[in-house]
């Protein structure tokens, strides 16, 4: 048996400090920064790997699996999975790790950021500040929509739908939300009503999303959805682009069906800049930075590398999906 420790691909650069917890009981080999996917480097060396480090861009397919048939353990440095193919490393008896909770709050600020931003018109009047076009207090300028007594729907009401959820009563909005199963705590705990998405989508000044991506939530939001929403709703997806129909929101924005979106997420990811979504004043898009905070990040990190190291050792991983 080779005494030589277990080589782990990395498939993104990151901060020294946070693989540090890797140095001394593995060698690692770390691909670029940017990116997606392993690097022709780094599927060299798949024959050799015992373990994957991956973020969510990264995907992981049958394939890759095939040409690592040493691989004790594939952990993602994000809390979604639907970038690796699950189901194939079960069958291969292979753990997959991933950072659930820790990345709860962060998401849920920045889910309160976009929904603040979008009813405020806080890009738009900045813009239009610095170009000069703020000439006098305007009764009648940059008018948005109220969030006090405003009803916000929650589509998925998991750790981080919940946390949204739990910020709304500062603002005194009305809760509704959908999810898989019953959830009377939250309906208790939070004064809110659990409905069916169709009521939800009715009913709804705001719409955010905070569902995984699943066959089941798969274009969730298409045509049909958001033609059932308000015209004055606005809809928040920073959970996975493709749960919304990017062409019918195109469409929903373009001819009013909604009156605008936030979005954290897109699909594609990264959208192009030539999108024609950028082109709508309407819809504000940020680039997947739910998690992107310092210490979130960070610790995202550190349980990424407790995953691995668990799978290496053939111990349960602290977080596994599967
Ligand atoms: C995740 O962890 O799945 C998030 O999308 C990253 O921000």
């Amino acid at each position: 048996m080779s005494q030589e420790k277990p080589l782990v691909l990395v498939t993104h650069t990151l901060p020294a400090a946070w693989l540090a917890p890797l140095k001394e009981k593995c060698r690692l080999m770390i691909g670029p920064e940017g990116g997606k996917g392993l690097t022709p480097r780094l599927e060299e060396n798949l024959p050799e790997a015992e373990a994957l480090f991956t973020l969510l861009v990264d995907p992981i397919t049958e394939d890759i699996l095939e040409r690592a048939p040493n691989l004790k353990v594939v952990s993602q440095m994000a809390v979604g999975v639907d970038n690796l193919d699950v189901e194939a490393c079960t069958r291969r008896g292979i753990p997959v790790g991933h950072t659930p909770g820790i990345l709860t709050a962060a998401t849920a600020d920045l889910t309160w950021g976009l929904l603040l931003a979008v009813a405020r018109h806080i890009p738009q009047s900045q813009a239009d500040a610095r170009a000069g076009r703020w000439t006098t207090w305007n009764p009648t300028g940059w008018l948005g929509a109220d969030l006090e007594g405003a009803t916000l729907g929650i589509v998925g009401m998991g750790k981080i739908g919940s946390a949204v959820a739990r910020r709304a009563s500062g603002f005194g909005m009305e809760l509704i939300f959908t999810n898989r199963s019953p959830r009377p705590d939250i309906e208790k705990d939070l004064n809110a009503q659990q409905v069916p998405l169709e009521d939800l989508l009715e009913q709804s000044d705001f719409v955010s999303l905070h569902v995984p991506l699943t066959e089941e939530t798969h274009h969730l939001i298409d045509a049909n959805a958001l033609q059932k929403m308000k015209s004055t709703a606005i809809l928040v997806n920073a959970a996975r682009g493709q749960v919304v129909e990017t062409q019918a929101l195109l469409q929903g924005l373009q001819e009013s069906w909604i009156a605008a979106a936030g979005l954290d997420v897109t699909h594609p990811e990264p959208l192009p800049s030539e999108h024609p979504l950028y082109a709508q004043s309407n819809c504000l898009i940020t680039p997947h930075i739910g998690s992107a905070s310092y210490n979130t990040r960070r610790r995202m990190a550190e349980i990424a590398c407790q995953n691995v190291l668990a799978g290496l050792e053939g111990s349960k991983l602290p977080h596994s999906v599967n």
